[in-house]
């Protein structure tokens, strides 16, 4: 086997080269060897300069989450760190790939950094509901600044080799394929000057020339630090950096970071981490199996979701044909492209030129020969059985034999769809989310026939495009829409019984989801699919319209809005419902926030259960996966169902019965037994 360790001496100079695949996390074996070995190259006075660097993909790309939640094994990871410090020779890091959270706290021990141009160094820990732990939210302010630290150690997104020069993270970019040789000669060139610690750096300068710093970064990002205990105690831990000595910091920082290790959110957001990586796996598919190549794709609709899918292949380079069936369409949906792209190229996500390219990839068409080179076709027309069927016949005549057809139903059989070719193996579904070049959720319907290589190729490809892709099986709704009806029949079920439905949007906000169903309905326009006839009234939607309360786009809908969209809740539409309500014979009473609360998450638990007892789903997992990417589950709580296991499957059927709601046999049997989902 293999040592984790090696050494490689270069004359005066001696690398010390990890390689722990996959991506060199930092595990106990790791911490143990980097430490001996530098303890070695000290003593030895032949050797004057050190290198650390990675084999594989990426230098080490953090602490390994696999430990976290164990009895945790010395030496700790700041404890190698200190020794790298606190070294005599001077010590470089060699970064490739990814130096993150522990792997980027290496780098910031050594004395000097030096990375390949493609490099990206960072600390995510927030992303795992933790901080840094071995130093680095001492150690970077100190180094590159509080602003700059600030906003890598919070924000948690990495920084490419380009910029971390430019703040000092780095000191020298090398070549792309010479790290090795180039990382050996600038540490030769370190030998015999002054040795540089980052834990002596001075961090309070920003502080002290703008006291508000803090403050201002707090107010600056109110969104992003709302619900999440991580986020705020980085932030704490960071002013340690400026108030304290380093130690005391240091101590502060393992504070935090002990504390935060032990939370319900740092558990539920590593139980993402790794539901993520699940989801990308798919449940008897050989993952070898030789993948369709797609360099073509065509779309069939240019409307709000054929546009938005469309965009996702474009971005990608990947040159995409759109269909449609009147000119007008075409050019509608094809405009709407363009000022979309635009819009983000004005907030300089991507260049002018990046729009010219991707725009350039499209094909329009009113011909379905044109899409009979495409390696995937896409349908995204209106949701009708009768039309996806023609729709489907139609391309199966004229794509070439291999190609993938997937429907981009929300909620159809996907199997019967398929029926409708003579190749029902390579269809499936493929259900994107609008705004489908945003939302990063793409599920992959799995029908009864679609063979293998076709759902590697599409799970493949949903990386290409940049989603978060997860496999259903084929049912009413398939994992999302499923387990959002029920919330749905219980929001209009609260507000007919009294409750307000201005608390029901307030309990889904303060549980941390971005919007609750009535917001969501003035914003997408309470006239959908509305008969016009103002004096058909059966539902409260069409109450609504009927007092020509549209949504948003009217100023009013369920909320009134102002000029600045601001919205506040309507007597009118209070006494409205009121009024549906006593003509449908509902009396109405008081509502606690608690059983609106209640109402409206367990029957979602119930419907994950039924679609896992039901094998819709591959695992519990895959339905977190989903509701968190799709539908703005707060990421903090680890998705529904472990929300549910964190609650207790006891408490929440016992609160299903409460509320005369039905349970099925998976979960009350999973409640007896005292298990959980995940
Ligand atoms: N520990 C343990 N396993 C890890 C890991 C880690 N830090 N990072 C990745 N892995 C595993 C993944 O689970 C996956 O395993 P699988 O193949 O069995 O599913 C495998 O490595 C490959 O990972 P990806 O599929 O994510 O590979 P990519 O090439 O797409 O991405 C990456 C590579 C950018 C390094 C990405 O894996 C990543 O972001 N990893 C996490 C980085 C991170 O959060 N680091 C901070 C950890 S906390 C910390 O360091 C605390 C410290 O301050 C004390």
């Amino acid at each position: 086997m293999k040592p984790i360790i090696r050494t490689e001496r270069h004359k005066d100079v001696l690398a010390i080269i990890t390689e722990n695949p996959p991506v060199n996390a930092l595990s106990q074996q790791v911490r143990q060897g980097l430490k001996e070995s530098i303890v070695q190259a000290l003593e030895d006075d032949s050797i004057k300069a050190i290198v650390i660097r990675c084999d594989g993909q990426t230098f080490f790309a953090g602490a390994d989450i696999t430990e976290f939640g164990k009895p945790s094994i010395g030496p700790i990871l700041s404890e190698t760190l200190d020794v790298i410090e606190a070294a005599e020779k001077p010590v470089v890091a060699a970064v490739h790939g990814t130096a993150l959270g522990g792997g980027c706290e290496v780098a910031l021990a050594c004395h000097y950094r030096v990375g390949v141009p493609s490099a990206k160094l960072g600390l995510p820990e927030v992303k795992l509901g933790l901080i840094p732990g071995a130093a680095g939210t001492q150690r970077l302010p100190r180094l590159v600044g509080v602003e700059n630290a600030l906003s890598i150690i919070v924000g948690g997104a990495p920084i490419l080799a380009e910029k971390a020069l430019e703040i000092g993270l780095l000191d020298a970019i090398v070549g792309e394929d010479s790290l090795a040789a180039d990382s050996i000669a600038f540490a030769r060139a370190q030998i015999a000057k002054p040795i540089k610690r980052s834990s002596e750096g001075v961090a309070h300068q920003d502080g002290i020339k703008n006291p508000d710093l803090f403050d201002e970064f707090r107010t600056k990002n109110a969104r992003g630090l709302r619900g999440f205990e991580a986020q705020n105690a980085a932030l704490n831990a960071v002013k340690a950096a400026t108030e304290m000595p380093y130690n005391e910091g240091v101590k502060k920082e393992r504070e935090l970071f002990l504390e935060l290790m032990q939370s319900t959110q740092s558990k539920a957001m590593r139980h993402y981490f790794f539901a993520e990586r699940a989801a990308g796996k798919i449940d008897n598919v050989d993952p070898s199996l030789p993948l369709i190549p797609v360099k073509k794709v065509g779309v069939i609709g240019a409307g709000t979701m054929g546009g938005g899918i469309a965009m996702n292949f474009l971005s990608s380079g990947i040159p995409v044909t759109i269909l449609e069936m009147q000119q007008n369409a075409l050019d509608h949906g094809t405009s709407i492209m363009r000022k979309n792209y635009e819009r983000t190229s004005r907030k300089g996500r991507i260049t002018v030129e990046q729009v010219e390219q991707a725009l350039g990839l499209l094909t329009q068409t009113l011909d379905y020969k044109d899409l009979a080179d495409c390696d995937l076709v896409i349908e995204a027309v209106y949701e009708s059985m009768d039309v996806k069927k023609q729709v489907f016949g139609k391309i199966d005549k004229v794509v070439k034999q291999g190609a993938i057809l997937a429907s981009n139903t929300s909620y159809l059989n996907v199997d019967e769809i398929a029926q409708a070719t003579k190749r029902p193996g390579y269809v499936l579904g493929l259900h994107f989310f609008s705004p489908a070049n945003i939302m990063k959720l793409l599920e992959i319907v799995r029908g009864a026939e679609t063979r293998d290589d076709v759902l590697l190729t599409c799970m493949q490809l949903s990386k290409t495009i940049g989603k978060v892709a997860v496999v259903a099986g084929v049912c009413d709704g398939f994992i999302g829409n499923r387990m959002l009806s029920p919330r749905q029949q219980q929001a209009t079920a609260l507000i007919l019984e009294g409750a307000n439905y201005w608390d029901v949007d307030d309990v889904l906000l303060e549980f941390g989801f971005p919007m609750g169903p009535f917001q969501m309905a003035d914003l997408a326009g309470i006239d959908i699919g509305w008969h016009r006839d103002p004096f058909k009234v059966s539902t409260i939607r069409e109450a609504l319209c009927s007092a020509e309360r549209f949504g948003q786009k009217s100023g009013k809908g369920f909320y009134d809005y102002d000029e600045a969209r601001n919205r506040a809740p309507s007597e009118e539409v209070k006494a409205i419902i009121g009024d549906f309500a006593a003509k449908e014979g509902h009396k109405q009473r008081t509502i606690s926030k608690e059983e609106i609360r209640e109402r409206l998450l367990y029957p979602m638990v119930n419907e994950g259960a039924k679609i896992l007892e039901e094998g819709m789903a591959q695992c519990a997992s895959d339905i977190d996966v989903v509701w968190i990417n799709g539908y703005g589950w707060p990421l903090q709580t680890g998705g529904p169902m472990l929300w549910a296991d964190t609650v207790g499957l006891k408490t929440v059927v016992a609160g299903l019965n409460t509320h005369n709601l039905p349970i099925c046999d998976y979960l009350s049997s999973k409640a007896e037994s005292g298990e959980t989902f995940n």
